[in-house]
């Protein structure tokens, strides 16, 4: 229907005959001429239509804005004074001989282009709002990520398997979909929340190395960077350590951000779970932002300072700061609000130190002056490297809670004070994560899933002090979110029961659940360790997106719902009795 891509024509293109398919942009009615911008998926050009054409012209006249539409004219070169730079085509424009209408359009519910349209509206009629140049560009980056995947990991001989959906439960730490079975009455599949089993049932199958580029499916509560369904690329391999993967996910994701933004990435560092923790407060740190958590408890050992920050030195306390550059200038005003933003953290009080001239006599403008000396001072300034002009943020409390709060507030500082600079690329590894947590009840849970092995020189302590062994697992993050996460494998049948123990899954439920997992393990079982990659983040990292929906053709709201589709919805009552359900009203609680 067609011979050229609206888009895609430039003054090369001059008096040849085009035939172009698209839709009605913009139009503009000027008496003896209308003008039109046309659009396809490549772009827009200018079309116009002369009275002189008659025809055509009274055509023209009907045309409203999103008809589609079909057009075969000559391409000419504007005038100097009337070209447009804003856009590819901007040169030249089409003097249009013939004008087929496709289909006409109805006025549009939602003006897509005005970035100001409400949220549910652009989800529910997302087909329009998917017409948006951004989001199609967006898309459009997301296509040529997966064609370098793929190319990347056919050229190292990894083979692309495909799992099955209607599966088992696999536990990542959220809820499953559940799928009822039509045939084995009172039953259900579980839509898997990683193709994880599968993948280590293919290693003990000999497939040496699989990938694959897969929908995940969790029901967890969302974020901006958290889909119900959501896509990874996941990756095994056999015969490898945990650094083996490594190398080859950072040569992956360093060609990517080549081929799509031109930008060379030097080595990843390697970050331990704990230094993140004290350094950082948090295991996924934006290392854009360079400021760190400095702890200087050390420096307020003694009494009077204990009693000012009403902490007990038998606790696992802390005190520590955060140095702000340029800082000083705050007022009074701004760094309550910074205070005001810590309660949700349960920090009373945020202290502060200005570092100025002044200080230097011992006129300190501090909100610790009770206990600030000369000597404390001294100390902090060695420990900090603070400059005049800065400013020291300073909390005290458990351990864990300063660890969060000023976790937070550096992220908070980084963006208010332009410290955390946009259009830079931060990636790094975090390794030496725990093995399991511990819930105030003493419960045990992996950290990752429990089928990650320990460290090697950590076995010993598995039985002893489970909850200090370290696991040989990895996080890829970049500018602060999680992009990836893996680990090396347990290929022990017993360590794999030895572990479901320990976190309290009971025998009978080890039987029902990964009774296969735990026979297969028995068969020769090769070492294996993988990765999973969230397609969907790197995207939204690769594209400058806010929003995880902006980068997914038809993503869920916050509630996990398709607005669209207008699903999940209700079920017809034959389908429910073949499968055996019954709906309970929800009661009020
Ligand atoms: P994990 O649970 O860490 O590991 O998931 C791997 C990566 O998937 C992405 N991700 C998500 N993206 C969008 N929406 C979600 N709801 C969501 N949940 C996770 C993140 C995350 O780093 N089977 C293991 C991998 C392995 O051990 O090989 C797994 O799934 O970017």
């Amino acid at each position: 229907m067609r011979t050229k891509y609206c888009g895609k024509l430039r003054i090369f293109d001059l008096n040849k005959i085009v035939k172009l398919c698209g839709w009605v942009h913009k139009i503009r009615n000027f008496g003896p001429f209308i003008f039109m911008d046309m659009r396809d998926y490549t772009g827009l050009i200018q079309v116009f239509f002369e009275s002189k054409n008659n025809v055509v012209f009274k055509k023209a006249i009907t045309l409203r804005n999103e008809f589609c539409i079909q057009i075969v004219g000559v391409v000419k070169k504007r005038d100097t004074k009337n070209q447009n730079f804003k856009i590819n085509t901007g040169e030249i424009e089409i003097l249009a001989h013939n004008l087929t209408i496709l289909n006409t359009s109805k006025p549009l519910p939602l003006d897509y282009l005005n970035d100001n349209q409400n949220d549910d509206l652009r989800l529910k009629y997302r087909y329009l709002d998917l017409r948006r140049f951004d989001i199609l560009e967006n898309l459009k980056v997301r296509s040529k990520i997966n064609s370098l995947i793929r190319n990347f990991m056919t050229k190292k001989n990894f083979l692309e398997i495909e799992t099955p959906f209607l599966t088992k439960s696999t536990p990542e730490g959220a809820r499953d979909y559940l799928v009822p079975s039509r045939n084995h009455h009172g039953k259900f599949y579980a839509l898997p929340q990683s193709p994880q089993l599968f993948k280590q049932l293919l290693m003990i199958a000999g497939i040496d190395k699989y990938y694959q580029i897969v929908k995940c499916f969790r029901d967890e509560d969302l974020r901006a960077d958290r889909q119900p369904e959501f896509t990874q690329i996941d990756i095994e391999m056999s015969f490898v350590n945990a650094k083996k993967i490594r190398n080859l996910i950072e040569k992956l994701i360093k060609n990517i951000f080549f081929k799509i933004k031109n930008v060379k990435l030097s080595k990843f560092p390697t970050i331990s779970f704990n230094t993140s923790m004290q350094k950082y407060g948090t295991d996924k740190p934006d290392l854009r932002n360079p400021i760190e958590i400095i702890d200087v408890s050390n420096i307020f050992m003694d009494k009077n300072s204990m009693f000012f920050f009403n902490i007990d030195s038998k606790e696992n306390n802390k005190i520590a700061l955060l140095c702000i550059p340029g800082g000083a200038k705050l007022s009074r005003k701004s760094i309550d609000n910074y205070s005001q933003y810590l309660k949700k953290y349960h920090i009373n009080k945020l202290f502060y130190i200005k570092i100025k001239n002044s200080c230097k006599d011992q006129k300190f403008d501090s909100s610790m002056k009770k206990i600030l000396n000369k000597k404390i001072f001294t100390k902090i300034l060695k420990k900090t490297n603070a400059k005049d002009g800065d400013i020291l943020f300073l909390v005290a409390n458990k351990a864990f809670i300063v660890n969060k709060s000023l976790g937070m507030l550096r992220l908070k500082v980084g963006h208010d004070f332009n410290i955390t600079k946009k259009n830079t690329w931060k990636p790094l590894w975090i390794v030496d994560f725990p093995m399991f947590s511990k819930d105030k009840d003493g419960h045990l849970s992996s950290l990752h899933h429990p089928f990650t092995a320990i460290k090697a020189n950590n076995i010993k302590n598995l039985k002893n002090v489970p909850q200090s062994t370290i696991s040989d697992s990895y996080d890829l993050i970049i500018n602060g979110y999680e992009i990836g996460g893996g680990s090396v494998r347990i290929h022990n049948s017993k360590m794999q029961e030895q572990i479901f123990d320990l976190i309290g899954i009971d025998k009978s439920v080890q039987k029902e659940k990964f009774s296969f997992l735990i026979e297969a393990l028995k068969y020769g079982a090769p070492p294996h360790a993988g990765i999973a990659l969230g397609l969907d983040r790197m995207v939204m990292l690769l594209t400058n997106s806010k929003n995880i929906r902006d980068v997914i053709a038809f993503p869920k709201t916050t509630s996990a719902s398709c607005l669209m589709t207008d699903s999940p919805s209700i079920s017809n009552n034959t389908l429910l009795k073949e499968l055996g359900i019954k709906i309970i009203e929800k009661t009020s609680s």
